[in-house]
């Protein structure tokens, strides 16, 4: 059975802050879905959140990119932001870009990770949603999950996986993409995916079966607005077990923390830490980063889940690594590397500052 997962969010409202969701917007989402899923548009739905952000992830045949889809998310977060209004919660609708709904939430501000797949005998899902960063964000694990035989030891024992995978690559500035086939272009790809702010992973490819292995949302919010409004918080599937990595394959490069650009103001390096759903509430900093994992079997395009990888005491010293790395950067307060070059912050005094002090630089 041919079944569509389509994974689209946006932050429409902080609880505290930019800390954390209400449970009357969850709630909102809740209601919307359930009418879309009573009328037979959507088979199954799963509403969550990770930090400030309200995750829509749904089931459905009508394939990707499909307009009424698009829509239905659209007025979902449109008819949550009226409730965070209401609350006044901080940033109300804020990722909602456009006044009117185009055919797409491309390019309107959501972020948006969708696949289409002929359903297996046993479909494995994880759906990894982050807070307080960027898009490029999953170039780190995803390489190690398809590509680096010391995170994924099936490429190197097992027979449906040792042909490798391919990357497509999008180059979010110049808007062009380019696929490499790993492990023998690994070279060539790491070239790019080490500079995640310009380079992000849009999908995973089996290359025997040609079947899709993971797809990421790789909208920049910086560079649709043109000015800050938020950082991207992206969202990426994975499918895993059979002829894609095992589920603890999928989950093991969060075990050691990497730098994601992010955290306070989008502005910072911080460490991407792993927790429960439950634990993503950035608050230090408005961070650190975070990122969360639910897991799903699918049954005829049933959610059967959500099961939260991370709540799970083998990411304990995942998050003590994390919290340490946290300490280290930001002792640096507002210098380099913990602060972003000057051309990557999202917020910048950079103008006003120059324009104040016009007249007293000299030449030397
Ligand atoms: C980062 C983030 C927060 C805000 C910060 C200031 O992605 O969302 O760190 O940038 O709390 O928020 P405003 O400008 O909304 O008061
Ligand atoms: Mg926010
Ligand atoms: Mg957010």
């Amino acid at each position: 059975m041919k079944v569509t997962l389509s994974v689209i969010k946006a932050d429409i409202g902080g609880y505290v802050g930019h800390s954390s969701s209400h449970p009357d917007v969850l709630q909102e989402a809740e209601k919307s879905l359930a009418q879309a899923k009573k009328s037979g548009f959507l088979i199954d739905y799963h509403v969550t959140r990770c930090g400030d952000d309200l995750q829509l992830i749904m089931t459905h045949q009508h394939g990707v990119d499909n307009e009424k889809v698009h829509k239905l998310a659209w007025d979902t977060f449109l008819a949550c932001t009226q409730v965070a209004k209401k609350l006044k919660l901080h940033g109300a609708g804020q990722d909602m870009l456009s006044d009117a709904f185009a055919g797409n939430v491309k390019g309107m501000g959501p972020g948006v990770a969708e696949m289409e797949i002929e359903e297996r005998e046993a479909e494995t899902i994880i759906i990894f949603m982050a807070d307080k960063t960027a898009s490029g964000a999953w170039n780190y694990p995803l390489y190690k999950i398809f590509a680096d035989p010391f995170n994924s030891i099936g490429l190197v024992i097992a027979p449906n996986m040792h042909c490798g995978f391919s990357f497509e690559v999008h180059d979010v500035k110049e808007s062009q993409k380019v696929v490499f086939n790993a492990p023998e272009e690994i070279y060539d790809m790491l070239v790019f995916l080490g500079a995640p702010s310009r380079f992000a992973v849009k999908a995973v490819y089996h290359r025997d079966t040609g079947n899709i292995a993971a797809v990421s949302s790789t909208q920049r919010l910086a560079l649709i607005a043109g000015r800050y409004v938020g950082k991207d918080d992206p969202v990426c599937i994975v499918r895993a077990q059979g002829e894609f990595p095992a589920v603890g394959e999928v989950l093991e490069p969060f075990a050691h923390p990497h730098i994601v650009e992010g955290w306070m103001r989008g502005s910072h390096h911080g460490p991407l830490m792993p927790v429960p759903i439950r634990q993503s509430n950035p608050s230090r900093f408005d961070g650190p980063p975070r990122v969360v994992a639910a897991g799903f079997q699918l049954a005829e395009g049933k959610l059967v889940g959500p099961l939260d990888m991370f709540d799970d005491p083998a990411f304990d010293n995942a998050r003590q690594e994390a919290l340490d790395m946290a300490d280290m950067l930001r002792r640096h307060g507002p210098f380099e590397p913990h602060r972003l070059p000057l051309e990557e912050m999202e917020y910048t005094t950079m103008p006003q500052v120059m324009k104040k002090l016009a007249g007293r630089f000299q030449k030397i």
